[in-house]
Order: structure tokens, then sequence, then C-alpha cells
């Protein structure tokens, strides 16, 4: 058979499928090559569609037989399904497969990980699984039975019956096929219950590979404060008898929401204090939220079609930032998600992958798990409720898991239950989903008698097949402080929604100093040419803690671009100011280390190509070194006080205020290094009892160009911890001097653990290289030309990762003509390759185009 070219799929082109679902069996027969996969399916004629189409996407499937209302048919089979004639009424469709699991390398459908069997089928993996309308406004209830030999037989929903050698389960909730999971294998799991808020019992479950279970604890917690706090902020109940968590080492994404059954990724799941940092213990309960917070933003109400993916990503990235704002703090929260969005969304938006949040069409939908739908897709929801103001967010929200339970839903349905809540028109506003690109608001400012005069103008820089942008709704939070800094407005939302405003505040005593898009209230750039004198008054000043990080951050930043531009020195008022918030005990440990740390050697890089520049890796690195030097050389006084006000002494906990103490700790630790040479990091290796001291101590030493001794006794003591080692990869690349870091990548593939059947695996050594700036992009071009020899390689096992980590080039165009020419070369290769993947081909032509 063979494969049609890719073909484009349009928006515009949906259309409801010819055939409603009833019910589904399947009973899956598991061994390792020759999996049955028997289906029985209950169809009748879509009562809203007049044409009469009968198309199952099937792929990689070997059909044993199938029949219609138990008569054997002889359907037309292609490489992307099956087609034949049914009856104009109600029918039952049956249909014997056979895949092999073990062979399926790249992690989608129904595949083998550590001896267990496990599927992934968001987006369209179920039809790697059996014949099916595999889209997600086709819902169905499943009953699932299963025959094998391992212990633990998971699907989704309730247990029915079991016996020996097989399980059945039934999931009473109608669902689309992408939610579908099964999970076979030799599992231990940590119970534990849960009561919801109208007394019914659930039974959670985190299942593991033995030998993992004293890892399981903190995601078990995280899992009960997630479905409280649905409980308690959205009203939303859990529907189910049982909850199951299941931990995967392969896995190509964190995680995912099948009904009943979330499958994790190891890493977003198992945690210990021993073998985890601070990061990864936020992380994995944010992952453990967001999957369990689908159940209802995802799973109850899905998406009509996969363009509307942001409806479900968007708003439960959303809630899962509010979730950990909750638990963890609000105002670091917010500077982590910004430096999160700024880093990555904002850079894809400014690049030849930016599309809109809805995107309007797609070859491979994997390509569209991105930053643009998620965070940005979240930003859109927090704007919105920034608009209406939070009780009439509650009464939208109440209004949408009311009137769209059980729906495959849209963005207009969405936007309807905002406009019929609170009465507002969102046409406007609307286009935040259809218009790609990172707004620029650019400021200017008049005084005069008593009243200031704030003109905002907004402007959307063209992105791939958009030239033309309009204005956008855009609330930008404003303050005004005196020039003692005393606030003397507090907070308005102003609405920007021309593309020229003013807005006026008299009855001032003094020309004030304004604190503008406060909380970062929208997703957009601000130009406002400021002294650095204006910007340490507010460091030192401001009363939103979002632009008091901000202002430190803009001079940080100004002073590496005066660095890299004229070698100048760094600005004395960015260094007292720093000084200052470090000295300031009233501040939140973890809100000082925020100010601490420095913007990344790529966003300086952006910051530059923003002042029309081109800019230079290696002089890049050199400025951010010289100028951590001058930080340390400035504040050395100051630093060991703070190191040892952060000692923690009471025992090891993952909560916000240890983690706080810690990060700053070693934020300082780092500092250190540049006047001790390592010699407190070396202690600190020594004497930690937790992974966050004893990988910070160990990242210091790499950095300072010692640490050999440790990295060795850190292999021998986690050769056997597959999580713990991929941090051992990873950090000795990411940690890697310029002019060493292609060859420290390209030596440990070759190290016995190397291995690119696992994306953790793949990523820890390849993510690292690429997110060395200086490294990656090494003049001899070495960076880009190891990573697309590996990226073909991988392409062959597994296009999902594979096109994800093409990304890595997506910046070309900003570099010198040297580096241009090699990492199109690159680029061009992969292209080049015989065979390559649907998911690369189109990530390597969108970035070349
Ligand atoms: N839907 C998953 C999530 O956001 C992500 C995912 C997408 C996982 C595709 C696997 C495959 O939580
Ligand atoms: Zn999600």
């Amino acid at each position: 058979m063979k494969d049609a070219a890719p073909q484009t799929i349009y928006l515009r082109d949906y259309a409801p499928f010819d055939y409603v679902v009833d019910s589904v069996q399947l009973t899956f027969k598991l061994t390792p090559t020759a999996t049955r996969v028997t289906s029985r399916i209950a169809f009748r004629p879509n009562p809203a569609t007049t044409t009469r189409d009968f198309f199952l996407h099937g792929e990689q499937l070997r059909l044993i037989g199938a029949r219609i209302d138990g008569k054997s048919i002889d359907p037309e089979i292609t490489s992307t399904g099956l087609r034949c004639d049914v009856p104009d009424a109600p029918f039952v469709f049956e249909a014997e497969v056979e895949i092999s699991p073990d062979t399926n390398t790249a992690l989608e459908g129904l595949y083998m990980s550590g001896g267990m069997y496990c599927t992934q089928c968001e987006a369209e993996g179920f039809r790697k699984i059996t014949f099916y309308p595999d889209r997600p406004d086709v819902m169905g209830v499943f009953t699932v039975r299963i025959e094998s030999d391992l212990p633990v037989l998971l699907s989704n929903g309730n247990p029915v019956t079991s016996g020996d050698g097989w399980a059945e389960w039934h999931d009473p909730w109608p669902k689309p096929a992408y939610l579908f999971a099964l999970v076979a294998g030799d599992l231990v799991n940590q119970p534990d219950t849960f009561t919801t808020m109208s007394g019914r019992d659930v039974d959670l479950n985190i299942w593991v590979r033995p030998g993992d279970e004293g890892k399981c604890a903190f995601g078990m917690k995280a899992l009960k404060k997630s479905m409280k706090w649905d409980e308690d902020v959205y009203g939303r109940e859990y529907d189910l008898d049982v909850f199951n968590i299941v931990a995967v080492d392969d896995f190509n994404m964190g995680a995912m929401e099948n009904k009943g059954l979330n499958i994790f990724n190891s890493s977003a799941v198992l945690a210990s204090p021993e073998t985890s940092t601070d990061a990864n213990f936020e992380r994995i309960e944010a992952i453990i939220a967001h999957e369990y917070f689908h159940n209802w933003t995802g799973n109850r109400i899905t998406c009509r079609d996969w363009f509307q993916l942001c409806l479900k990503e968007g708003l439960t990235v959303f809630r899962d930032q509010q979730f950990t704002g909750d638990m963890r703090g609000q105002a670091v929260k917010r500077i982590n998600d910004a430096v999160v969005l700024r880093a990555h969304q904002f850079r894809e938006d400014n690049g030849p992958l930016a599309h809109p949040v809805r995107p309007t069409s797609f070859v491979e939908i994997n390509n569209f798990y991105t930053v643009t739908i998620y965070e940005k897709g979240a930003e859109i929801i927090g704007m919105l409720r920034r608009l209406v103001g939070p009780d009439a967010y509650e009464k939208a929200l109440d209004l949408y898991f009311t009137r769209h339970d059980g729906d495959a839903a849209t963005i207009e349905d969405w936007l309807k239950v905002f406009e019929d809540a609170t009465g507002r028109d969102l046409t406007q506003f609307a286009k935040w989903y259809s218009q790609a690109g990172t707004p620029r608001v650019a400021v200017s400012e008049e005084y005069t008698d008593g009243t200031y005069t704030l003109t905002l103008r907004q402007h959307t820089p063209p992105t791939p097949g958009q030239d033309h942008k309009d204005a956008l709704v855009i609330p930008v939070a404003v303050g005004l402080l005196n020039e003692n800094g005393d606030e003397v407005v507090p907070t308005q939302l102003l609405e920007l929604t021309q593309a020229e405003q003013s807005f006026t505040f008299g009855g001032l005593a003094s020309r004030p100093i304004p604190s503008i898009l406060r909380d970062l209230s929208a997703p957009v750039i601000l130009e406002h040419e400021q002294t650095s004198a204006r910007r340490a008054f507010l460091l030192a000043h401001d009363t939103d803690p979002f632009n008091k990080w901000d202002a430190g951050r803009t001079l940080a930043q100004d002073v590496l671009v005066a660095m890299v531009r004229d070698g100048a020195t760094p600005d004395a008022a960015y260094l007292d100011g720093l000084a200052a918030v470090l000295r300031d005990d009233g501040l939140d440990p973890a809100f000082r280390a925020l100010v601490l740390a420095l913007p990344s050697e790529d966003d300086t890089a952006q910051a530059l190509v923003d002042a029309g520049d081109t800019p230079d890796p290696s002089a890049i690195y050199d400025a951010h070194e010289t100028l951590k030097l001058h930080i340390a050389q400035h504040l050395q006084d100051l630093l060991p006080r703070v190191y040892a006000d952060m000692t923690v002494t009471a025992p090891y906990h993952p909560d916000a205020d240890q983690a706080g103490k810690r990060t700053l700790g070693n934020g300082v630790l780092a500092l250190l290094a540049r006047i001790d040479g390592g010699r407190q990091a070396a202690a600190q290796y020594t004497a930690a009892d937790n992974m966050t001291q004893q990988l910070a101590a160990l990242a210091t030493l790499l950095k300072a160009g010692k640490g050999a001794a440790e990295l060795a006794k850190f292999e021998r003591e986690w050769q056997d911890d597959r999580l713990v080692m991929d941090k051992w990869f990873g950090l000795q690349v990411s940690c890697a001097a310029p002019d060493a870091a292609v060859q420290t990548a390209q030596k440990l593939t070759d190290h016995p653990a190397f291995t690119m059947k696992n994306p953790n695996r793949f990523r820890a050594v390849f993510g690292a290289l690429a997110g060395n700036a200086a490294g990656f992009h090494h003049p001899s071009g070495a960076g880009y030309a190891l990573l697309a020899d590996w990226l073909i390689k991988l392409d062959a096992l597994n296009p999902q990762t594979t096109a994800r980590m093409t990304a890595a080039f997506s910046t070309w165009r900003r570099y010198d003509a040297e580096r241009q020419a090699m990492m199109r070369a690159a680029l061009q290769r992969i292209a080049d390759t015989p065979d390559l993947s649907r998911d690369t081909t189109e990530m390597v032509s969108r970035i070349l185009d």
C-alpha cells in the first residue's frame, strides 16, 4: 500500500460524521507482536447529516475479518482507513485486527514500555488500535475486556468483573476515542480514597513498577488536593468509582488525561526527596492537577475538532496555574509563568512557527501541542477573567458546565457563555483566538497641571500567512506611584481596544511614576523607554510584585545588551538595586531568587534582535559570564550571609517556603563559586541529603570547570535510577562550556545507558544541547550537525518527539550569514531524508519557509 501524500486539514471543512456511535465493545488478547483486537460497535445514521459515507480511520492494522450485522464483508482498505456500504438503519460493525505493540516505537496507539502494555491515543492514536471514527466529536460508551497473563489489567471507567487472566471495564460516560486507555503490567499500587463533596467514596491508585512504590506518596497527595480544589473553586465533582494513574517510562509528553485512567510519563509523577528536585515536585503537583482538571475541561466537555484544542488545553492550563498559585503563592507563580510565556510562546509567535491559538489548518495535529495553544490559550482566559471580573467569570463557567456537559464544543460556544452571562459583546475579543503574533504596546506619557495622560499604541507584526492585523482588546492594569514610592492611584484595568488610545488621571499632586501592565495583565510586549534610574525606582518601590520583578529584569536585560554591544560595564543602578532586594529580609526568598536570576542567553539574543542587532551567541555567553562575576564581586559581603540565612534545618519538605529558601540559597551558591572557586559548592554536595541541594551543587561545580569526581560519584550512586540518570545526562550538557558542549553530548551518546527509544533520555541529552545556546550555536556548526544527525535517526523510530525537537532550529533567521547557512543546511538535510515522517516534514518545511 502506497502512502497518500500528506493532506492539509482545514477548519472551514468541518463536517460532522455521518453516523452516531451508540456503544463500543472491545476485546484485547495481548501478546507483544500479535495482539488481537476485536471490536463490536453499534452505529446508526446521524440524523443531523444528509450524506452517508461510512469511513473508519485505521492505520498499520492487519485486518483479520469484518462483519456487519453478523455477515462477513470485504471492505475497501487504504493506508488511512476502511470504507464500506452500510445499512441506512442502525447496525453493528465488527472487526478483528492484529497489531504489534512490541515494535511500536512511536509510542502512539498500543505500545510496550518496560514490559508493560500501555496506550496513547490523543490526538489520533486510536486508529492504530482498531478501525474507528477517530475524531473527538464522535463519542461512545466503551466496554473493554482485556485478556493477558499480566497481573494488573486496567482500562477506563469502573471495573466490572475479572478472573484469572482477564478483566472487564465499563466507562458509563460517552467519550471520544482519544480518551481511551488500556494498561497491562506487573504493577504495584499506592492506594488511597477520596470522599467527594456529595459523599461518594472514590478509590484512588497510583500504579508503578515494583521498586517505585516509595515514590508515589507526593503524587497521591497532589491528586487529593486537586480533587478538593476543583470542588471548592469550580464546584466540580469526580464522577467515577475509581481514579487510576499509571507511571510509564517511555512517553512522548508529560501525561494524558484518559477518562479515569491517566497515564503519566514517570518523570511527571514519581517523586522522592532523594531523587527529585523542588522544581520536580512543583511540576508533578501541577501536572497531576492539570490531568485531573481535564476530567471536566476536556473529558465531560470535549472539543468538536482538533482546531478547538485550546478549548480544553488553554482552560486546563489556566486552572492548573490558579491551583499552583493557591498552593504555592500567586506572585511567584505569575512570574514563573511569565518567564515561560516570554521565553517560549513569544518566541514561537515571533518566528516561522507562529500560529493562532485556534489554527485554521494543519498537516499533523501532533505538531500543534504548542506553547501557543497551551500558554497563550491560558492567557486569553486570564484576560477574560480580568475583563469580566471573578464573579462573572464564575457565573460564566457554571453556565459553561451546565450548558455543554456531554458536548464536543467550540470556541464560539465558550465565548457565548461569557456573552450570555455578562451581556458583553466579545466579537473583538474573539480575535485573540484567530490572530497570531504577540502584540506590542508602545507607551507615551504626558503630565500637565495635575493631569497625567497615558497614551497606548498597539501593533502586531505580521506572522506567516497573516499580514494584516486588527486591533485587539488588551486589558492593561495600571497603577501610579509618587516619587516617594507611595501608590497614589491603585491598580485600574484599562481596556485598550483601538490602535491608539489615551487614558487620563486627574487630581495628582505631582508627576506620577506609572506601573504598567501589572501582573502581566495581557500577553503583550510593552515598549516603554525608561531610564535605568526609573527602572531601579520601580524595582525598589513598585507595589505590584510582578512589575517590581519585571523592572529588575528589564534593567538586567538592558545591562546585558549594553555589555554585548559596546562592552559597557554593568550599570551601578542595577547592581545596587539587586543588592537592596537581596538584603531585604521582608521579601519572600523565592521572589528574591527570581530577581537575582538573569534573563537567559536566548532572551538576550532576542533583545538584541529587537534592538536591530545580529546576535552573536559567543559574545552573549561572555557577557553573561562577565555580569555574573560583577554581581558576585559587587555582592561579595552580602552573599555569605544570605547563603547562611537560607539554610533549612527542618527535615526536607517540598513546600513553597522551604523550596524558596533553597532556590535563593542555590542562586547565591552559584555566585559564590565565582569568588571561592566552588569551595562551598563542593561542601554542599557532600552534605546534601536531598536532590535539590545535590544537583545544584553539582551544576555549580561543573560550571566552574570542576566536579569531575562528584560527577563520577553521582553516576555510581544513581546508576539504577532512570529519572536521576536523566539529570546526570542533561546536566553535563547544559553546564558544558561553549567549546565542550557538542563533544560532551556526542560522548554521552556512547554511554551504555543512552538510548534513543526513551524520549526522556533523548531529550536529556539533545534538549540540553539545544538549550546550551553558545554550545549549540558554536561557530563551527558542530551543534547543528550533531542535532540533525540524531533527529534523522530518531525520526525513523519516533516522529512525534523528533518533530517537536526540530523547533531548536526555528530561530535560524536571527543569526549571521554563516550560522544561517549552516542551520538551513542542517534543516535541509533533515528534509531530504528518505521516508521522513509527516510530522517532521511539516515542521521542517514550516521552519524553512
Ligand atoms: N492532553 C495532554 C495534556 O495536556 C497532552 C498530550 C497530548 C499527551 C498528546 C499525549 C499526547 O495534558
Ligand atoms: Zn492538557
